[in-house]
């Protein structure tokens, strides 16, 4: 699989990599899945402490050469303060059983613990060689300077948002361009609009113009579109070897000029409302971005 630079870091990665949110209850298919993934070329793996998944990408990644692969995490919100930083990365390196995360991402903004505090025990982490780089999730342009700011001796790498075909709000909102102008990677979650895609036949059809001409799918398609923004790594996930292959072979499609333009407009008539505005409606835990302390044991 082609790699790319990821910006800040001096590490290749595979233009595609893997999402590890909500995998099925099968885990011998998806580890099975994961390892399909390594072998054939993907070495960026992005797991997190609220997905319970760290152990399954432990468990796929045991047998290869550490250093040949970009494993990621991140910390959730309720574990801002200094000393919970410290310790639930501790929990995610033994639940993955490795000495070090490649990228250590806060997981959202977190409005009630100042983020001084947080990216201090980022920092830290990085001194003992826990982590290798600091990244964040679901920022805005006003927080991702924020936390920039808030950093002495390091950068920021990336920045994980919501981005596909059919939501591209990072693109009017200024955290695409910010990120491009500031050599900060875009990780783009939910590239497959967490599967909605596959539940509008009119989209799929429209999409299957274009997937047609080239003999694939309308998922490797729309990965495709993603592929050929900038500065942009699309992690879709996959819990079996068949969407895992087709997701990876996606990478191997140039699209055209024409088409491309084509699948830009889809946007205008089928835009997807971000899954962090759905949870905010919902009033679940992400509710003003204003979470609750909670301790790690
Ligand atoms: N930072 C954040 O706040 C955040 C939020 C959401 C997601 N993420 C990350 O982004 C990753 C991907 O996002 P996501 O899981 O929300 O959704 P997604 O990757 O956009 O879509 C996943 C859905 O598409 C299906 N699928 C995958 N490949 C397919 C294919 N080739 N053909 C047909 N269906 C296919 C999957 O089914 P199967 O499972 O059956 O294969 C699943 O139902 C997550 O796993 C996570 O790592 C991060």
């Amino acid at each position: 699989m082609e790699t790319k630079e990821f910006n800040k870091t001096n590490n290749k990665l595979s233009v595609i990599g893997v999402g590890t949110w909500e995998l099925s209850s099968d885990r011998e298919e998806n580890v099975k899945a994961i390892k399909y993934a390594v072998d054939n070329g993907v070495n960026f793996i992005d797991t997190a402490e609220m997905y319970n998944t760290e152990d399954v990408v432990g468990e796929a990644i045991k047998g290869y050469e550490r250093e040949r692969l970009f494993i990621a995490s991140k910390v959730w919100p309720t574990h801002f303060r200094y000393g919970d930083v410290i310790k639930a990365c501790e929990a995610s390196l033994k639940k993955i059983g490795t000495d070090y995360l490649d990228l250590y991402q806060l997981h959202w903004p977190n409005k009630s613990v100042p983020i001084k505090e947080t990216m201090r025990a980022m920092e830290k982490l990085v001194e003992e060689g826990k982590i290798k780089s600091v990244g964040i999730s679901n920022f805005s342009l006003e927080e991702m300077k924020e936390a920039q700011a808030a950093m002495s001796k390091y950068e920021i790498a990336s920045n994980q948002v919501e981005y596909s075909i059919i939501t591209r709000d990072i693109e009017k909102t200024g955290v695409f361009d910010y990120c491009k102008e500031n050599r900060i990677a875009v990780i783009a979650y939910s590239p497959l609009s967490h599967g909605k895609i596959f539940n509008n036949s009119e989209l799929l059809a429209d999409i299957g113009k274009i997937s047609d001409k080239y003999g694939k799918t309308p998922a490797q398609v729309a990965l495709s579109w993603l592929l050929h923004r900038e500065n942009t790594f699309p992690i879709p996930k996959a819990s079996n070897i068949k969407h895992m292959k087709e997701n990876i072979e996606a990478a191997d499609i140039k699209l055209g000029k024409e088409d491309l333009a084509f699948l830009s407009e889809l946007e205008g008539k089928y835009y997807a409302e971000p899954i962090a505005k759905q949870h905010k409606k919902n009033e679940d835990k992400v509710n003003n971005y204003n979470f609750k302390e909670e301790k790690i044991n």
